[in-house]
């Protein structure tokens, strides 16, 4: 077979097998396609999986993360630290909610915020007149499926007295170690942090689109189930307006429910809740096949290392590789990143660059201006993803590595 006939690796795709086929059929034949059982089904299964107390399905990443911005009370006045990168999904919440957004430098080695940055992010922002108390969040982001230091984060977080929100989109089934070197799971969250999860078909399980926060607190978990249906209750004892809601008996009239806030319709319908637990049946599996393709990839490029090497990891995760991204010199090599990219391209090879920074953003340079993040310039210089997906064969990892290098000494 010619380079031209093998099959194209992009650089992430779904795996869909009969089993989940089957799940979703079940649905379709049965009576609820919406807020059914298959919602709290595939929501308890997503809490086990994750490692946290609740599990709240919504439509996506981006509805999870606006809900998690809401159930934190954010409002125009008040500000968040997002890492520069990351998708603009993480800041683009905070804005729905009117508030603003600072953004902080990452670590260049490995693309995350870190407690440095964060704080030079804070500092920053004080020097520019904000006042600290309209500080009210971290939403650190677990790129490529590397956790940030979780523990360090938290720390500061509660000196800061803010509040946390991991966008852990990349990192279904990553684990995190704690200072005594326990192992635990990536929704694990610590106090009243959230964590919030895509399962678009690129990331390691799917619905189809569909997201999950997770949270450790009943309270928390109740407000994030409003807010995504409306921010209506159909609890009697949330009743407000108790002579409507009440007949004479003191009985809460049948029909009645109450729009306590203004929510969204973000809900997750069955039918997806059907492929996402299905799915998640899978999620050991999908998490070794990624983590054995990754580390093919890490002994075959350690040769490379004066112009190319796997992005650094961190002591402290054992990550669910999303992607796998290298950083490359391209300046070292002479030649361009996009040049690289056809090329790799016409060989069948799928790339991309995770991601643009928020603040080279046009939407965001227009509201805060240029700012300097030298790291997240670094990284997002030399970033770029090669195809990493459970249905690819080690042979397919040295075709990837093969290609890499021969475009790259061209
Ligand atoms: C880091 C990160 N945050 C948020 C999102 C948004 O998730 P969704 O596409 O499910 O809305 C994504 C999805 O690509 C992501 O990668």
């Amino acid at each position: 077979m010619t380079t031209q006939q093998k099959a194209f690796l992009p650089y992430g795709r779904q795996s869909i097998d009969e089993r989940d086929i089957a799940a979703v059929v079940d649905v379709l034949r049965g009576d609820w396609l919406t807020t059914g059982p298959m919602v709290d089904a595939f929501e308890a299964d997503f809490a086990v999986a994750s490692g946290a107390a609740y599990a709240i399905s919504c439509s996506s990443g981006t509805a999870a993360l606006h809900m998690a911005a809401l159930a934190l009370d954010f409002q125009p006045g008040h500000y968040a630290v997002v890492p520069a990168v990351t998708f603009s999904a993480t800041a683009n919440a905070l804005r729905y909610c009117g508030s603003e957004v600072i953004i902080a430098d990452v670590d260049p080695a490995t693309g995350l915020l870190t407690t440095d940055t964060a704080m030079a992010a804070i500092h920053r922002a004080v020097s520019d007149g904000i006042d600290l108390s309209r500080i009210r969040a971290f939403f650190p982001v677990h790129l490529n499926g590397q956790c940030v230091e979780i523990l360090e984060l938290a720390e500061l977080a509660a000196q800061t007295n803010c509040s946390l929100v991991f966008d852990a989109c990349h990192a279904i089934g990553s684990d995190w170690y704690d200072l005594d070197g326990n192992s635990h799971k990536v929704g694990a969250n610590l106090g009243g942090a959230m964590s919030t999860f895509s399962l678009h078909p690129v990331k390691t399980v799917t619905m189809g689109e569909g997201g999950v926060v997770t949270t450790d607190d009943a309270d928390c978990a109740e407000r994030l189930r409003r807010l995504r249906s409306h921010g209506i209750t159909r609890d009697p004892a949330c009743f407000v307006e108790k002579s409507q809601a009440f007949d004479s008996d003191g009985e809460a009239n049948p029909w009645y429910q109450e729009l306590v806030e203004l929510g969204y319709n973000y809900r997750a319908s069955d039918v997806h809740c059907a492929l996402g637990r299905s799915q998640l049946t899978r999620l050991d599996a999908f998490v070794s096949r990624r983590r054995e393709l990754a580390a093919r990839y890490d002994s075959l490029l350690t040769s490379y290392g004066n112009f190319l090497t796997p992005v650094a990891r961190t002591a402290s995760c054992n990550p669910a590789w999303h992607l796998y991204a290298v950083l490359i010199d391209f300046a070292l090599i002479e030649k361009d990143r996009a040049t690289v990219m056809r090329q790799l391209a016409a060989e069948g090879i799928g790339t991309q660059v995770h991601y643009v920074p928020l603040h080279r953003q046009p939407y965001y340079r227009q509201r805060y201006g240029r700012t300097k993040l030298p790291g997240a310039d670094a990284y997002y210089e030399r970033c770029l993803s090669l195809p990493l997906y459970p249905t690819m064969e080690v042979d397919d990892v040295d075709r990837v590595v093969d290609a890499l290098a021969g475009v790259l000494s061209k």
